[in-house]
């Protein structure tokens, strides 16, 4: 099977990398992943070309813009990233026949009257900000494919940037001393990028090809604010007690975009088709178990590396107070 990635840099494309080449069934896959480096994904023709010259079987688009407040201050640019660019890859998708496995995001959901255990693929849209339009969009326009796999995830961290992880950027924050600012009153299924990466690749490896709209998320909710104390916790115990993260109200953020009240997927469609995800609560612990063994291998010089040494997490940068995605 050929595959195709956009956004391979970003947080999702990055573990979905490493995902595909560490299962004996992918493995063996010719994988090109493209990322803003390379084009953007709002030029057709480079679109076309790249596409073209690979003929992949199939294309996982996870190139977006999925900074909210960019997208609401830059509608311009929402669009030709994730409505044009979308565009762009489903006409290759169709050339091609190849199949198309598009990203999408909880904020399609409006949050304000979330079934009991969150919301299923076939609950109705709603969105409330330029970022949440516009990823629906792009769903719209990748049913056009025949062979269409719609993946909704949500609240992702497990990333390498602080500006798109508040998880990070709060053990990070900590770490120089600062307290991180995360909303406590903003439900979601925070997800890591790892478990959705594996689960794609479940899906991407049935005999049975999986079609429609999926959910792909943790189970159960929180708050940014119960997962980033935890994280910081579970990372470092002394940390959380002198640096633990602010609570802070949604409405006090002063945020540009509007953001649903209670996003919460409900994953049980994939968990029928054989993948029950873990829970944030579970994945939020592995999480801060990596980075905490990263810090560990950092810390012992060279040649003195510990046995089954996870990968080393990558530099930290300056962040807003985390207010969520
Ligand atoms: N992050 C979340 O919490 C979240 C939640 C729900 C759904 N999603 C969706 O999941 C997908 C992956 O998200 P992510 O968190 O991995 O995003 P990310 O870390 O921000 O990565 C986005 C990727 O898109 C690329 N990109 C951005 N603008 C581009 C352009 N004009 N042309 C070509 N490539 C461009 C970036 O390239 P560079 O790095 O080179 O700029 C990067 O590789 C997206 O579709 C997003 O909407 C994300």
């Amino acid at each position: 099977m050929r595959l195709y990635l956009t956004g391979a840099d970003g947080m999702l494309g990055t573990a979905l990398t490493a995902a595909l080449r560490e299962d004996p069934s992918t493995s063996d896959w010719p994988v090109l992943g493209v990322s803003a480096d390379d084009f953007d994904i709002a030029d057709a023709d480079a679109v076309h070309r790249s596409i073209d010259a690979f003929r992949p079987d199939v294309v996982v688009h996870a190139a977006a813009n999925a900074i909210v407040d960019e997208c609401e201050a830059n509608p311009e640019l929402a669009l030709r990233v994730n409505v044009t660019g979308t565009q762009n890859v489903a006409q290759a998708c169709r050339r091609h026949r190849s199949r198309l496995v598009y990203l999408s995001s909880d904020y399609v959901f409006d949050g304000a009257r979330t079934p009991p255990g969150g919301y299923r693929e076939a609950d109705a849209p709603n969105p409330l900000s330029v970022y949440g339009r516009t990823k629906l969009a792009g769903e719209r326009i990748s049913a056009t494919v025949a062979d269409h796999l719609i993946v909704r995830t949500s609240w992702l961290f497990g990333g390498a940037r602080e500006r798109t992880d508040n998880l990070l950027a709060t053990i990070r924050q900590a770490q120089r001393g600062q307290r991180a600012r995360l909303v406590y009153d903003q439900y979601g299924c925070p997800t890591y990028t790892v478990d959705l990466a594996h689960a794609i690749t479940y899906l991407l490896t049935r005999d049975e090809p999986v079609t429609g709209t999926v959910h792909i998320a943790s189970t159960g909710s929180t708050s940014w604010h119960h997962a980033g104390a935890l994280a910081l916790a579970a990372f470092d115990p002394d940390l959380a007690r002198t640096h633990a993260p602010e609570p802070v109200a949604l409405d006090d953020c002063g945020l540009l975009a509007g953001r649903p009240r209670n996003s919460s997927l409900s994953s049980d469609r994939l968990a029928g088709i054989g993948f029950p995800m873990p829970s944030w609560y579970d994945a939020v612990h592995r999480f801060a178990a990596a980075l905490a063994d990263a810090a560990a291998v950092d810390a012992v010089p060279v040649g003195e590396e510990p046995a089954g040494a996870a990968p080393v997490a990558a530099a930290p940068v300056p962040v807003p107070a985390g207010a969520g995605r």
